[in-house]
């Protein structure tokens, strides 16, 4: 399905996933609104490489930590397009520390960036969704959400956070065919594994683990979300689709 004519806010997309997505939802069509928050040249680099393409992006700097910042990235999306008909929460940060040497400040930190933006960047979003009776509200996920992993517990809770918002909006929006769903990726190469102290063992461990043999990669994400954003999708509501090879399933 085409997406021409509709307009995707996709939160940190200047790399990594969010960079996939960025370029395949141009691709079909879509106006992209690049978001980051520190590094300004790569998303840059993301809105050129769309722009090379034939598509249009306007690049908006926001932590999305912050309230006003997600709904003013919103806001700006539909100025500068005309509407926001897509909004993918992509962005996530955290401090990685066993639960009980956790302080609050990392817990609101994290919270916040990864959940508490979808919450209300989607929210936002659908004010300019239901005007037009279509929308697609997609998270990012990930296992952590359910298995507990090495130092992940504030950003498991968070992802599982992102995970009943997407639910929530998802009852509540279906009804104006506003269509929310998760996707939760298996381990996928980009920066954020360098955040973890065994970055080369989680990846031949997952390489090991998942039955298709090979880890996910960017790219198939951003046509999975792709995917959701059409019209074939529209009756998979509030659902986590696993991304992943098969690994959450083996023991
Ligand atoms: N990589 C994996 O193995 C894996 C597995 C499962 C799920 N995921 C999920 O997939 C998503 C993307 O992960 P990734 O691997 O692509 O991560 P990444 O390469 O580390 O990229 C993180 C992105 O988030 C942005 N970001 C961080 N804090 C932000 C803030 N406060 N406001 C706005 N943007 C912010 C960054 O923007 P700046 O560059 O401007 O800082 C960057 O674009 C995340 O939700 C992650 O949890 C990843």
């Amino acid at each position: 399905m085409t997406l021409k004519g509709k307009t995707a806010v996709i939160t940190g997309s200047g790399r990594g996933i969010g960079r996939a997505i960025a370029i395949e939802l141009a691709e079909r069509g879509a106006n992209v609104v690049v978001n980051f928050w520190r590094r300004r040249q790569s998303a840059e680099e993301t809105a050129n490489m769309i722009r090379n393409r034939g598509g249009k992006a306007a690049v908006v700097r926001a932590n999305v930590g912050d309230i006003d910042a997600v709904q003013t990235l919103v806001q700006k999306g539909a100025e500068t397009f005309g509407s926001v008909d897509i909004f993918i929460g992509n962005a996530a940060s955290g401090v990685l520390r066993p639960a009980l040497e956790q302080e609050a400040k990392a817990w609101n930190w994290t919270l916040n960036i990864n959940a508490r933006s979808i919450f209300f960047g989607g929210q936002a979003a659908a004010h300019y969704m239901k005007e037009k009776g279509w929308g697609r509200i997609i998270a990012i996920s990930s296992i952590g959400s359910q298995r507990v992993l090495p130092e992940y517990s504030i950003v498991g809770v968070s992802k599982a956070a992102i995970e009943a918002t997407i639910r929530y909006l998802a009852v509540e929006l279906a009804p104006y065919g506003i269509i929310c769903n998760t996707v939760s990726p298996g381990v996928v190469e980009t920066e954020a594994l360098d955040f973890f102290p065994s970055k080369d063992r989680i990846i031949e461990t997952a390489k090991e683990r998942t039955p298709a043999g090979r880890l996910v990669t960017p790219s198939e994400i951003a046509r999975f979300v792709a995917f959701l954003c059409s019209d074939d999708a529209a009756m998979l509501v509030g659902n986590t689709i696993q991304l992943d090879g098969g690994y959450n399933i083996t023991m």
